[in-house]
Order: structure tokens, then C-alpha cells, then sequence
């Protein structure tokens, strides 16, 4: 068998031509349309990256709030969603129950719409029903949405009942920037294979939930906060750590595929994980962070990705750990959409071919 074509995990095999957002890993940059995260992070809402992403362009003023109102009026979701989440297991998994609610969700929506209506309203909706999920699963009401919040206070309002507009709601405003988009990554990746059958944008999103759960993906946000717990405090770091690695165990939110000399956006999410360590006064996650990333540059020489910083400061905001990944759908859908709808634009059914690796080929007696 000749394996010389073949690259586990589609390492470096270029699977599209895309858009949407550049990565070039030896700058370490990170452009969405041609727009530097730096940039974003620094002078827009999510509201605004949102419409950037699916529509290409930053909207203008009267682009902007058009955009707004269609998504601030478009939070509600059917009863039969709520009704589904209380017949879930409380215990399922977080983006078990997303998955199951999406997919319900699509078929309670007008089907000839265009793509961007859908993806408009599933950056509206989504919000309303990760919070829903997640209260009803601890046996606490859900929060009808309000239409005068922007994105951030109302995810707030809607897994609280209080919204936020404040220092905490501007480092979540800047976590979702970052989670927006990001290449051709696995769940980007899976939305555009599905929609690569003309399957439709609904069911695209459905399998990039499933395939962003994992711990290698977006439940890496999950793992790490659960393994700086596991911790616990920093005079085990070190030692935990290299106990770790002797065990071959991956160190959740670290290396990356693309990166190999670090990841800008975790670099700016650090910067918020150690204001807000100092702001409230808790600096026991700031401190373990710290020496498990100063032990994994020494001894595997890598770096931290975005989930290891977005970990403590979502603790920090006293975010509950099982929402952490759904929160990740909250933006990434946006990103998900533009690419299955570049996907449509230019598209061919994506079908790689395989080496076999099974039995020679055999006979059959009549049985
Ligand atoms: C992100 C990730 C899946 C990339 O995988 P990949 O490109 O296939 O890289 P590999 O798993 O082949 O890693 C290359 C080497 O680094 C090691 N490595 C990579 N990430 C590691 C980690 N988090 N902890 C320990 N070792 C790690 C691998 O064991 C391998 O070492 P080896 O050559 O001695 O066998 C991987 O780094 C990982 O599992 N990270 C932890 C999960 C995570 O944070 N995911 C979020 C990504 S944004």
C-alpha cells in the first residue's frame, strides 16, 4: 500500500479556497475578511463581526441597526422547544441537549428562506436556547427574551435574569469575537461537508454542534477549567503536569494544528484573565495558569490555545462550567453559516477517497 499521498488528519492537505477568514500561522494572524482580531476585538460588538461574517462587509449605521432589529425581535423559539428541554435528561450533556434543540428548532422554521435569513435567525435564537437548556436542566424557569438588549446583555439576562453591560460584559463581548470564526477547522469543516450534499443550512450547523463538542475541539474550554480544578493549587501544578505527560494525557488547551508558536487570540484573552483575576481578587486560577503554561513550553515547547485563558475567565464571570461549549455555538454559528454558504456557492459534494487496508479479496460458497 502506498501511503505517500496520505496525511493522518488531513494535516497541511488544502480540503478549499475560502474567504472568510485568513490564519496565517507564521505571523500569527488572525484576519476575518480581511479584518485583524486585534482590530475587532478593539472597536466592535459581536453584533457587528456577526453581520461582517455573514455578509462581508461591517455594516453602516442604518445597515447596523436594521441588522439589530431583526435579531433582537427574532429571540423567541417555538414552546415546543421548552417543552423538549424538560423532557430531556438534566444530566445530558450541554451540547447533547443543543444539538437535539437546533434540530428541532429547523423544522418549526420557514424552509425557503435564504441562507443568511436562516443564519440570522440562528445567531438570534441560539442565545435563548442554550440559557433555556441550562436552567430548565437545574430545575430553574426559563427567561423570556428582551428585545432591547444587544447580544451580550441579553445572553446574560437570559441565563441570569439580570443583563450586563459592564466591564464583564465587554471581556464576554470579546470571547465571542474570538469563537466566531476560524478556517477551515473540524466543525467548519463538518457544516461544509454536510451542506456539500445540498443538505440544507440547519442540518450543516447540527453537525458542526456535534463535531465541536469534543474535547480536542470546543469542549476543550470544559476540560481545562475542570483540569485547573483538578489541580487545584500551585504548588501541584508543576508536578501535576509533568505526571500528565508522563501518562501520554493530552493537556486540554494546549498545541494547536495551525499554530505552533502560539495563538494570538489566546494571547488577548490572557490579558483579561489577569485584570480580572486582580479585579476580583481571586488570582488562584491567574496563578495555576500560569505554571501549567510556563511547564508546557518547557517540556512539550507548546503554547497555550484560546480555550486555556477563555477557561478562568469565564469561572471568573461565574459562568457555569457545562455552558462553556455551548457558549462557543453562540458565535461560532455565524462563522459556520458564511462558510456553508460560500460552500453553496462554488460547490462540489466534498468525497475524499481512502487506502484500503482490509482483507484481500475472498470467495463466497453458497451458504
Ligand atoms: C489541538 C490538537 C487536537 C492538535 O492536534 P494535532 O495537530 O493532531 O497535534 P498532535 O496531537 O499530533 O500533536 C503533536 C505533538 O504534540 C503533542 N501534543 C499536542 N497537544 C498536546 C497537549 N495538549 N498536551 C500534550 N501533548 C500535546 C502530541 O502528543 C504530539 O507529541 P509527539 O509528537 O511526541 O507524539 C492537540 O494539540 C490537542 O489535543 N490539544 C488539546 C485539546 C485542545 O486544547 N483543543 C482545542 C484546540 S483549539
Amino acid at each position: 500500500m502506498d501511503t505517500s499521498s496520505y496525511k493522518p488528519g488531513l494535516e497541511g492537505v488544502i480540503a478549499g479556497i475560502s474567504a472568510v477568514s485568513m490564519v496565517d500561522a507564521e505571523k500569527n494572524e488572525l484576519l476575518y475578511r480581511g479584518y485583524d482580531i486585534h482590530d475587532l476585538v478593539k472597536h466592535c460588538s459581536m453584533d457587528e463581526v456577526a453581520y461582517l461574517l455573514l455578509y462581508g462587509e461591517l455594516p453602516e449605521r442604518a445597515a447596523l441597526e436594521a441588522f439589530n432589529q431583526r435579531i433582537r425581535t427574532d429571540r423567541e423559539v417555538p414552546p415546543a422547544l421548552y417543552e423538549l428541554f424538560r423532557t430531556m435528561p438534566n444530566n445530558a450533556h450541554p451540547m447533547d441537549r443543543l444539538k437535539a434543540a437546533v434540530a428541532l428548532l429547523a423544522m418549526f422554521l420557514p424552509e425557503d428562506e435564504s441562507n443568511l435569513r436562516k443564519a440570522e435567525r440562528l445567531y438570534a435564537k441560539l442565545p435563548t436556547l442554550v440559557c433555556a437548556s441550562w436552567r430548565i436542566s437545574q430545575g430553574q424557569e426559563p427567561i423570556a427574551p428582551d428585545s432591547s438588549l444587544d447580544h451580550n446583555a441579553s445572553f446574560f439576562h437570559l441565563l441570569t435574569g439580570t443583563p450586563r453591560t459592564d466591564y464583564l460584559a465587554h471581556v464576554f463581548n470579546v470571547t465571542q469575537i474570538l469563537y466566531a470564526e476560524h478556517g477551515f477547522n473540524a466543525s467548519t469543516f463538518a457544516a461544509r461537508v454536510t451542506v456539500s450534499t445540498l443538505s440544507d443550512l440547519y442540518s450543516g450547523v447540527v453537525s458542526a454542534i456535534g463535531t465541536l463538542k469534543g474535547p480536542l475541539h470546543g469542549g476543550a474550554n470544559e476540560a481545562a477549567m475542570e483540569m485547573l480544578q483538578e489541580i487545584g493549587s500551585p504548588e501541584s501544578a508543576q508536578q501535576w503536569v509533568r505526571d500528565a505527560l508522563v501518562q501520554k494525557k493530552k493537556i486540554m488547551g494546549f498545541g494547536h494544528r495551525e499554530y505552533k508558536h502560539g495563538d494570538e487570540r489566546a494571547k488577548i484573552v490572557k490579558g483579561y484573565a489577569k485584570e480580572l483575576a486582580e479585579r476580583t481578587g481571586n488570582t488562584l486560577w491567574w496563578e495555576i495558569s500560569e505554571l501549567v503554561e510556563a511547564e508546557m513550553l518547557a517540556a512539550k515547547k507548546l503554547h497555550p490555545n484560546l480555550d486555556f485563558p477563555v477557561a478562568s475567565v469565564y469561572y471568573l464571570m461565574e459562568l457555569p462550567i457545562p455552558v462553556y461549549t455551548p457558549i462557543f455555538v453562540l458565535s461560532r454559528t455565524t462563522g459556520w453559516s458564511a462558510h456553508i454558504i460560500e460552500q453553496l456557492e462554488n460547490n462540489r459534494i466534498i468525497r475524499p477517497g481512502h487506502l484500503y487496508n482490509g482483507l484481500e479479496k475472498r470467495s463466497l460458497a453458497p451458504r
